[in-house]
């Protein structure tokens, strides 16, 4: 008999599963997907636990028929495509067949579906791919399915799962970008009994962005629209000041679904290239409306990649469309408000806090009760406990005060005292390492950028900026790995707003976050406080670097190790260095000098740009021609 054998209709369902339904969301998404197909104007996604346990999406579509609804779970049975040809012009998002079949096939499915005119509906429930009861029942019109114990028939998949709150921010995600890509839709997302998301459905755009990412955003944005050579690009591009420290923002739809494209991506950035910091991506919301026949999107098995036959025009469309819109600002003043942690930072003073108190409503709101027990990262400094010794002379005993090497205790004419002590260290002496001060003279400064140095027979240029970057790493550095970042409290706790992916990213990693010197705790729904920062940490800088953090962990999606710590905290150091163009005293000079040259063999920034150049007194004779 031969090896090769044709796999049974349940295991190579399940195979076929694994590509469609990777997590909660890849479900989500899906189930989405055939309610817009379906028509419907109002879409309710209700979770709990992440999903894992129970998704139910609701929608007053077209619904199904008893027998369609049989079908619905077989896989390769659509209603959306029938020929080849066909497959060269998809107008809507399904078209393989196989969603319901691979959800089905790795969880309890259950599903209430009416069309409109059938007087009953039919309730159908379905395990492990086969379907246990379909029988008539009353419902209303559209269809609800019901999604429960993910993965109960593939255990193995579970082991892939983030905790709840992780899989809900992945859920909600798709839910906002769903809702960004139809604002014809009335889109609702209740997480645990809590609504998450709700737009009106009223077609404008602008409400679903505010639905889904809040004020500030909606009120940077300004509307985008271009169109060459058949392809239609509208939308909206935000402002550069409401730039984000990652493309979580940036939104491409084609034909009404979501994509991710790098192409799209870039034409976007090149628009704005100008106009932001580097590692600062836009926020937009662009729709391309192409001829299905231009674009091919059956390329990869979640359908979040498309081909487009014109690569070219698509790319300029969007590129005009977003620099168009940029241009549009200029003329268009916008009054915004701004929120507190977008005012350039002065240290508040009595009355300025009083009246800050006053006028930022935020502040208004009751903080939250903090948990001190979870904040234990950041350490105050407490001296090492050793156990008192005791002398004794004759019959007094005296305890000895904990040692302080600079204290000298002369004992004179008093007989020898007796110490009982099992603590060594009083006996030791202790040698305090102290370095000697460098040896330079300082010549001055050019350019208000280098200092100009003259030290063991040479003469060095010193860039100021990048060794001030490098001493604020590396005491940053040596104070983390004792986790003992040392820490500013903020007058002002800072109120951070995240999107659903940074919320769950943070929550996922707080802990970490403390240890780096921010301690933050979340605060209402995709908010966090931040109350301290390192001390080497700057104060205006606080919602950026927050942003750059979680975005770190998020693309490693990995726990911290030293790598990525290291690159963490030349984030945080970087910033409030030292500028180039800033005239230094000769105070400020020396203290730089001072601590750069105690830094052994340490001879770059932590980029790797070079702190020093020498000119040795050769070379310089050299080129005075006094020696040859
Ligand atoms: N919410 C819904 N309302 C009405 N009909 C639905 C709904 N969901 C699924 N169907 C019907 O069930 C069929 C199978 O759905 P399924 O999602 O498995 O495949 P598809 O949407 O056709 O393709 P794809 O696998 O690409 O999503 C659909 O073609 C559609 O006719
Ligand atoms: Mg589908």
């Amino acid at each position: 008999m031969g090896r090769i054998q044709v796999l049974s209709k349940n295991v190579s369902d399940k195979i076929a599963a694994g590509e469609v339904v990777e997590r909660p969301a890849s479900v989500i998404k899906e189930l989405l997907e055939n309610a817009v197909d379906a028509q419907a104007t109002v879409i309710t996604v209700e979770i709990k636990s992440g999903g894992i346990k129970y998704m139910r999406v609701t929608d007053n579509g077209i619904g199904m028929s008893k027998e369609d609804a049989r079908l619905s779970i077989i896989r390769h049975a659509t209603s959306k495509i029938s020929t080849e040809e066909d497959l060269s012009r998809i107008a809507t998002l399904g078209f393989r067949g196989e969603a319901l079949s691979s959800i089905a096939a790795v969880s309890k499915l259950e599903i209430y579906t009416k069309t409109r005119n059938e007087e009953t509906g039919t309730y159908m429930i379905a395990q492990n791919g086969e379907i246990l009861d379909i029988v008539e029942a009353g419902c209303p019109d559209g269809t609800t399915v019901l999604v429960r114990e993910l993965f109960c028939t593939v255990p193995a998949r579970m082991k892939f799962l983030k905790k709840d709150y992780t899989e809900a921010g992945y859920i909600e995600d798709i839910v906002a970008r769903l809702a960004l890509s139809h604002p014809e839709i009335s889109v609702k997302f209740i997480n645990n009994g809590k609504e998450i998301i709700f737009t009106p459905g009223d077609n404008q755009l602008s409400s679903a962005i505010y639905a889904v990412y809040g004020k500030d955003i909606k009120n940077a944005m300004v509307e985008a629209e271009y169109e060459e050579n058949g392809v239609k690009v509208h939308g909206m591009c935000a402002k550069a000041s409401a730039a984000r420290a990652n493309r979580n923002m940036e939104n491409f739809f084609v034909n009404g679904r979501y994509i991710k494209s790098a192409l799209l991506a870039h034409a976007v950035e090149e628009a704005y290239k100008n106009e932001l910091m580097v590692k600062k991506f836009p926020a937009c919301v662009l729709n391309i409306e192409i001829s299905p026949e231009m674009v091919d999107i059956n390329i990869h098995p979640t359908k979040l990649e498309a081909k487009f036959a014109d690569e070219k025009t698509v790319y300029h469309a969007v590129y005009w469309a977003a620099k168009n819109a940029l241009y549009k600002k200029a003329y268009i003043p916008e009054v915004t408000e701004t929120k507190p942690s977008q005012v350039t930072y002065t240290r508040p003073t009595p009355e300025t806090v009083k009246e800050t108190f006053k006028s930022a409503p935020e502040i208004k709101r009751e903080l939250p009760k903090i948990d001190f027990s979870k904040v234990t990262p950041v350490k105050p400094f407490e001296p090492p406990k050793t156990e008192q010794a005791k002398i004794s002379f004759g019959e007094n005993t005296y305890k000895i005060p904990e040692k302080k090497p600079e204290i000298k205790v002369e004992v004179k004419e008093i007989p020898k005292p007796v110490i009982e002590t099992s603590v060594p260290v009083i006996e030791e002496k202790v040698v305090e390492e102290v370095r000697e001060k460098p040896v330079f003279k300082i010549c001055g400064q050019v350019f208000n950028t280098y200092i100009i140095v003259e030290k063991d027979e040479k003469m060095l240029m010193v860039d100021q900026h990048a060794a001030h970057e490098r001493l604020r790493y590396e005491k940053l550095l040596s104070q983390y790995r004792e986790r003992n970042v040392v820490t500013q409290i903020l007058l002002m706790p800072e109120i951070v707003k995240l999107t659903a992916n940074e919320y769950a990213t943070f929550c996922e990693h707080e802990t970490e976050i403390c240890e780096l010197g921010y301690i933050a705790s979340p605060y209402g729904e995709r908010e966090i406080i931040v109350r301290e920062i390192p001390m080497e940490a700057e104060e205006s800088d606080i919602e950026e670097t927050i942003f750059e953090i979680i975005s770190m962990f998020s693309a490693n999606r990995k726990n911290i190790d030293d790598d990525l710590a290291a690159k963490m905290l030349y984030r945080i150091a970087c910033r409030g260095a030292i500028k180039a163009n800033k005239e230094l005293n000769s105070i400020e000079m020396d203290k730089l000098l001072t601590d750069i040259f105690m830094l052994d063999n340490i001879n770059t920034c932590p980029h790797g740009r070079p702190i020093t150049i020498e000119f040795t007194k050769d070379f310089i004779e050299k080129q005075f021609k006094r020696i040859v």
